[in-house]
């Protein structure tokens, strides 16, 4: 990790201030950086022995950053990583032009990787995290989504990169297509989990501990999964209470819609989902033999799930 810290640093070079200025505030910022682990556990996993895997990793992070800089002006967040987001420090324009440049500055590191089955990997997983964005932003204030159409924006939005990464480190080893496949399972049932708690964090999370400010969601009126449980299984008067916050949007009912939350198990029931999306992944990490690196994206999954940052 200490490695690819400094790919993300020397790569984030630009002659242009502004640029060194955001992409610096970010990511001096922190994040946990769990999907470039990612890329470097599979690899690991998958016995890769070259050095490739690191600028995949940065890769992958860069990528993860852009998404968040364009994300927090979507959503007009404030809050990220425990700062100010860089949309509140630097302005909407800022955010979304330097994300524009770490997108492009991945692409550029990609292809110097030069190998066509990387590229189109993640072509193709950054081009469906666009529309898992854009299928959210159809979905907002959409009190009738339903399950099916919820898991469609997370697999989307937040698994494909996931799974993105941990396709990677099996594509660098060299592994058989079988095994690359457990492997790109793997990464799309954790990040499917990983989102189902980042929807429960959203309500029930500590903001000192996520860094960013709880009630986002419902703000936005984005129906993520506890809210649509409250609407299944609430009574008749809760179902209307949030279907209406959904509609509206803003912070107005957060008490009221809280305590629907709380009375109708939603949180718990949301967990139980995300629970059932890591034992897929576990599953999946079944064909590959013993190792180090195997323990780490064991403890990966646990943390995914057992996370309150
Ligand atoms: C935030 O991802 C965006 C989601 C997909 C929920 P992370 O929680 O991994 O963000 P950082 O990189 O650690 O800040
Ligand atoms: C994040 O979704 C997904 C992407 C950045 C693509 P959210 O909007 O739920 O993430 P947070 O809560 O802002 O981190
Ligand atoms: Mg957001
Ligand atoms: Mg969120």
């Amino acid at each position: 990790m200490k490695a690819l810290d400094a790919v993300i640093r020397e790569r984030l070079y630009s002659d242009v201030v502004l640029i060194r200025q955001v992409a610096e505030y970010i990511i001096g910022s922190g994040g946990k950086r769990l999907r470039p682990a990612m890329v470097l556990f599979t690899a690991g996993a998958a016995g890769y022995q070259g050095k490739n895997h690191l600028e995949l990793a940065a890769v992958v992070e860069f990528i993860h950053t852009a998404t968040l800089l364009h994300d927090d002006v979507v959503d007009e967040s404030e809050l990220r990583r425990g700062n100010k987001t860089a949309n509140a420090m630097f302005g909407n324009a800022a955010s979304v032009l330097v994300g524009d440049f770490l997108y492009s500055r991945a692409f550029q590191m990609m292809v110097g990787v030069d190998d066509i089955r990387v590229m189109r990997v993640l072509a193709d997983a950054t081009n469906i995290i666009a529309e898992g964005e854009v299928l959210q932003l159809l979905n907002c204030n959409d009190a009738d989504v339903e399950v099916e159409g919820y898991l469609r924006v997370i697999r989307y939005k937040t698994a494909k990169l996931f799974e993105a990464a941990a396709r990677l480190g099996g594509i660098l080893g060299g592994l058989p297509a079988e095994q690359e496949e457990s492997l790109a399972a793997f990464g799309m049932h954790i990040g499917t989990a990983f989102q189902l708690i980042d929807d429960v964090l959203d309500y029930s999370g500590n903001e000192a501990a996520t860094g960013k400010h709880v009630g986002d969601d419902l703000a936005e009126g984005k129906p993520t999964l506890p809210l649509i449980h409250v609407m299944k299984h609430g009574t008749p008067e809760q179902a209307a209470l949030v279907r209406k916050a959904i509609e509206n949007g803003g912070l107005d009912e957060l008490d009221a819609v809280m305590a629907a939350i709380h009375e109708t198990g939603a949180l718990e029931a949301t967990r139980a989902v995300a629970v059932a999306e890591a034992e897929l992944a576990l599953k999946a990490l079944d064909c590959l033999p013993p190792s180090v690196y195997k323990e780490s994206l064991i403890n990966l999954s646990n943390f995914a799930v057992a996370r309150e940052y």
